[in-house]
């Protein structure tokens, strides 16, 4: 059984890109330069050296290594934690709460031992909250070996089988698997589907999944296993969100969609229609109206342009449930050419929910709505 969990740093409890960006282009703006992200972006993961010596190389100039480096590590902790560490209150959260129900906590990470310390503090830590702390400066071989793992578990004098990898990379999850350990993979930069193929055991969207589940053996029977962590919606494999993410209540969403439907532009046939989808993928929702047109034909509904919205907002979405709401009894539902734009975006269990003004709902899934929709024949995976 799992009683132990291993925690990476950079991509699991925090997100440093962003600060350790905003640093770098201020570093060189002192020295006459204006960079951009993207100077950066082509360096980062390399080390701190290519960090500064790459863009000081594609734009000629010399670099100080000594003294870029020390403005780094001057500046790194105080941005970091007025940034929230990127993931906000949530990763010390999950590690208070992990501690507290039984499980024994490291933190593994190939960055040096300075950085490791301000992470800890920057996401309101410290690193009494994990049983062992291990930096790059304590291993020889970098992951993909499994090294920094085994010498953890060594540490606490566990067995590989009783450890969890939590790593956001796919270097990361084969260095748990090298080391005999189960991996969790967190998607917040590689996507769900290459961890997956990289071995990792369990998928999530975030270390915040850890909440759920109770007790320790929850917890772990909570996880989602690498091959559950996508569903088929429409045309398209959506990566299913952590259950800790806000939920928007379905009394919320109607509320929502009848404040849309004031936006609605009806001149001509007078029926105002208001939409409220919520997307599988992150828990947000999107609204939408009808806007008619003197060419009739050219009339958009309401919830097509909810699903437009959605797309222009986070790109490709599923859709989790859809309300509807139109002073209409029955409450009217989607009409047939918004269900065929729906079923691309759909499952056959969707939710959509229908409500007059006065609060009268019926709710259906998508499949009773449209049993048959059409799906372009190359599309039509098996789930
Ligand atoms: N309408 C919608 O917005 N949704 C539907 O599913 C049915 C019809 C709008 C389109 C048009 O502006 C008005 O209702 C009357 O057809």
């Amino acid at each position: 059984m799992i009683d132990t969990i291993f925690f990476d740093m950079d991509g699991v409890l925090v997100d440093s890109e962003p600060v350790s960006i905003r640093i770098g282009i201020d570093y060189f703006r002192l020295k006459g330069l204006s960079l951009t992200a993207r100077d950066f972006e082509p360096h980062l993961g390399a080390g701190e050296r290519a960090f500064f010596q790459g863009p000081a190389s594609d734009h000629g100039i010399v670099l100080d290594y000594e003294e870029a480096s020390a403005y780094f590590r001057s500046n790194y902790g105080r941005l970091l934690s007025a940034s929230g560490g990127g993931f906000g209150e949530m990763p010390a959260r999950t590690v208070r709460h992990l501690a507290s129900i039984g499980f024994t906590l490291g933190l593994c990470s190939s960055a040096p031992r300075w950085k490791v310390a301000e992470n800890i503090r920057a996401i309101g830590l410290e690193e009494g909250d994990f049983a062992v702390v291990i930096s790059g400066e304590d291993v020889v071989r970098n992951k993909p070996d499994g090294q920094i793992y085994s010498l953890a578990a060594r540490r606490l004098g566990k067995e590989e089988a009783s450890c969890l990898v939590v790593k956001d990379s796919i270097n990361g999850v084969a260095a748990g698997r090298n080391a005999g350990m189960k991996v969790l993979a967190v998607s917040t930069g590689v996507p769900a589907g290459r961890l997956a193929e990289a071995g990792a055991d369990y998928i999530a969207s975030d270390v915040g999944v850890l909440l759920a589940g109770g007790d320790m053996e929850g917890t772990i029977g909570n996880l989602t296993g690498a091959g559950d962590a996508r569903k088929l919606y429409g045309a398209n494999w959506i990566e299913l969100r952590s259950p800790h993410l806000a939920d928007t209540p379905v009394e919320q969403m109607i509320k929502l969609a009848a404040r849309t439907r004031e936006n609605a532009y009806a001149p001509y046939s007078g029926f105002r229609v208001g939409a409220c989808l919520k997307s599988a993928a992150t828990g947000k929702v999107y609204t939408g109206c009808n806007v008619e047109n003197s060419s009739f034909g050219a009339a958009i509904c309401a919830e097509r342009n909810a699903v437009l919205h959605a797309i222009a907002s986070e790109g490709v979405i599923g859709v989790e449930t859809l309300v509807v709401v139109s002073d209409d009894n029955p409450p009217a539902p989607p009409c047939a050419a918004c269900l065929q734009v729906l079923a691309e975006f759909t499952s056959p269990d969707s939710l959509v929910i229908l409500s007059d003004l006065k609060g009268n709902r019926v709710q259906y899934t998508f499949g009773e709505l449209l049993p048959h929709p059409f799906i372009f024949p190359s599309q039509r995976k098996q789930p």
